[in-house]
């Protein structure tokens, strides 16, 4: 029985209404999130008899990793020869060497036995002819340390994501997992600097509930949409990086944010790169392959800083197309249509009702869109949560894991390959269940929470709900996410993220004259989206300082005035804390540069074990 009852608790502070009654809930381990890496997790920690429950704001087959198209990566050499090494070389090349290369390892050498584990649990991936999963190439991904283009993406169709997401759900159910569904998280309750459970509000029947547990592993996503314009659902609010600000605890390489290169022009809608390792390629108002000039080898498929860049300059140097000169397009219709139906359904169908685009016959508008965030929470390989504390920049916090693109556990670095999100998702997601066996004991007694737990979420809950001021939520996100779009974008100079630093303190200065209209507990939406703003704001305010800091140019974070990667004097992680009034302070944390080759319990078999 994991609900313990209720109990009266909570007089909340400031403006209020009634105190709240609370309703506890005791688990081993407690996952928020449900997308690719909380189900993983959920599933790991429930199969081994840990009392588990995973909390999500939306149905789980809704979280955003059912959007991710192209692929998953992993060197199973199913098209071509291929090796983790050279999976491991691509990633730490791709990340422009801000990737964690102890990390990285863990990533390529388990990826593999991660990927035939979906593949048992019952993803439907694409087949050869053999019968042998179906693997693309992607931008970044080489074979012999950058000599060959390698086919390590492995596919379902176009809907990876999808097929990986329902097939986890379906395990994770199967193993007795307890889900709280459209349950939101206020916070973490922390207790002497370790965490000890969440404070949660249950949208549907506005009733308030305290979990207790001797881990939770945030799984919520990366923060997306602090701009205007992004391939995220609206649902990427980063609640867990926010949750974790509030704890007094720092976010890690907040300056590194992805876009990706083939957003549809207008709606930002994904076009997966998949697109051009079926063959597709871009092309400026001359009709000109222009990736060919940039990067002559790797062209249309380098990674995607360089192609996004690259675009930019087109357009920037008069070479857009449409009337306004300021998209690029992508070309499918020289491929054969039965490839087009077989290997990219969706996107054909995305392009039809975003452009207006019959991807067999015209080209799709495109241009670079926020995608993804290579910082979060800091991280070990085992998704347990670091902060430096007493000199040890590696110290763990007890109790908080997070993974996925929540965390910086870090392999991305500086800058994601496309298809390494999908694997980290499921390797990480996996190791944090493992770590949960090893040093957790199903059922374990745990320490009675202090009488106050969980005031302060309350008193900020009501802060919000009972907000009488002037400002809609929605006009000080706009105006934060066009502060983003414009002065933390592709290019970026000192003069435009000191900018954003100044545009972005008026706009924090604007939360106490916020206005919530309704003051319901039930499905209250416009409370809701004050809560996600405000954990927006916190995530744009320390991403727009940590670029304004970060004098060079390395991966994702193009500086026009420091336009070279500056090892010397950079090659670290920046850490971030903000605090109540939007002040953000830095510091810093060496990158792992060495690997744990040695170490044989972390070999991946090299071929198919099974
Ligand atoms: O282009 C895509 O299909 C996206 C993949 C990714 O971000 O890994």
């Amino acid at each position: 029985m994991s609900t313990n009852g209720s109990t009266n608790g909570a007089s909340p502070n400031g403006k209020s209404g009634p105190a709240y009654e609370i309703t506890d809930h005791t688990f081993d381990v407690v996952v928020v999130g449900a997308g690719g890496s909380g189900l993983r997790a959920t599933l790991g920690c429930a199969e081994a008899g840990l009392r588990t429950a995973c909390i999500s704001k939306v149905f789980p087959t809704r979280s955003h990793t059912v959007a991710a198209q192209g692929g998953i990566s992993a060197s199973l050499g199913n098209m071509g020869d291929d090796d983790w090494r050279w999976h491991m070389y691509d990633t730490v090349k791709g990340s422009d060497w801000l990737g964690d290369q102890d990390a990285i390892e863990y990533l390529c050498r388990n990826a593999p036995k991660a990927v035939y584990e979906l593949e048992h649990f019952g993803v439907p991936f694409s087949r050869t002819e053999e019968g042998k999963i179906y693997q693309r190439p992607f931008g970044g991904m080489t074979t012999n340390y950058g000599e060959g283009i390698a086919q390590r993406t492995c596919a379902a169709a176009d809907r990876t994501g999808h097929a990986i997401l329902h097939t986890l759900y379906g395990q994770a159910v199967r193993h007795n997992a307890e889900f709280f569904i459209e349950y939101f998280v206020l916070d973490l309750i922390m207790v002497d600097g370790r965490c000890a459970g969440v404070m949660v509000l249950n949208m549907d029947d506005g009733t308030i509930h305290r979990f207790q547990a001797n881990m939770v592993i945030l799984a919520t996503g990366g923060y997306g949409r602090t701009y205007f314009s992004c391939t995220s659902a609206h649902t990427c609010t980063g609640d867990g990086n926010a949750m974790v600000l509030r704890a007094g605890l720092p976010l890690q390489d907040m300056e590194f944010v992805q876009f990706h290169p083939t957003g549809i022009y207008g709606s930002g809608c994904l076009i997966t790169e998949g697109s051009r390792g079926e063959g597709g390629y871009l092309t400026n108002s001359e009709g000109e392959r222009f990736m060919e000039r940039y990067a002559p080898s790797a062209k249309d498929l380098a990674s995607r800083d360089v192609v996004s860049r690259s675009m930019s300059m087109e357009i920037r140097e008069g070479r857009g197309v449409g009337d306004e000169g300021d998209h690029i397009f992508l070309h499918l219709d020289h491929l054969d249509p039965k490839i087009l139906a077989e290997r990219l359904p969706g996107i054909s169908e995305s392009a039809r009702i975003f452009a207006g685009v019959d991807v067999t016959k015209e080209p799709i508008p495109v241009l670079p869109t926020v995608h993804y965030n290579m910082g979060g929470i800091p991280t070990n390989y085992h998704g347990e949560v670091v902060a430096p504390k007493d000199g040890d920049p590696d110290a763990v916090v007890p109790g908080l894991m997070a993974i996925g693109e929540a965390a910086c556990v870090s392999v991305h670095g500086a800058n994601r390959l496309g298809s390494n999100s999908l694997i980290d998702l499921v390797v990480f997601g996996r190791a944090s269940g493992l770590r949960c066996a090893e040093i957790l004991t199903p059922g374990e007694r745990q320490q009675d929470l202090p009488a106050d737990a969980g005031q302060d979420s309350l008193a900020r809950l009501d802060r919000f709900r009972y907000a009488d001021g002037n400002t809609m939520t929605a006009e000080l996100r706009l105006k934060m996410q066009k502060n983003m779009q414009t002065n933390c974008a592709v290019f970026r100079t000192g003069e435009t993220l000191n900018e954003g630093v100044t545009q972005m303190a008026d706009i924090y200065s604007g939360l106490p004259d916020i206005k919530v209209t309704d003051r319901s507990m039930i499905w209250n939406s416009d409370l809701i989206e004050t809560l996600e703003f405000d954990n927006l704001i916190s995530q744009a305010a320390v991403t727009m300082t940590s670029a304004a800091n970060r004098e060079e140019s390395r991966g994702g974070h193009a500086r026009e005035d420091f336009p070279d990667r500056d090892d010397e004097e950079w090659m670290k992680h920046t850490l971030a804390w903000v605090d109540d009034k939007g002040q953000v302070s830095l510091d810093f944390r060496p990158v792992h540069s060495y690997t744990m080759s040695n170490d044989v319990q972390y070999i991946a078999p090299k071929a198919r074990v099974y």
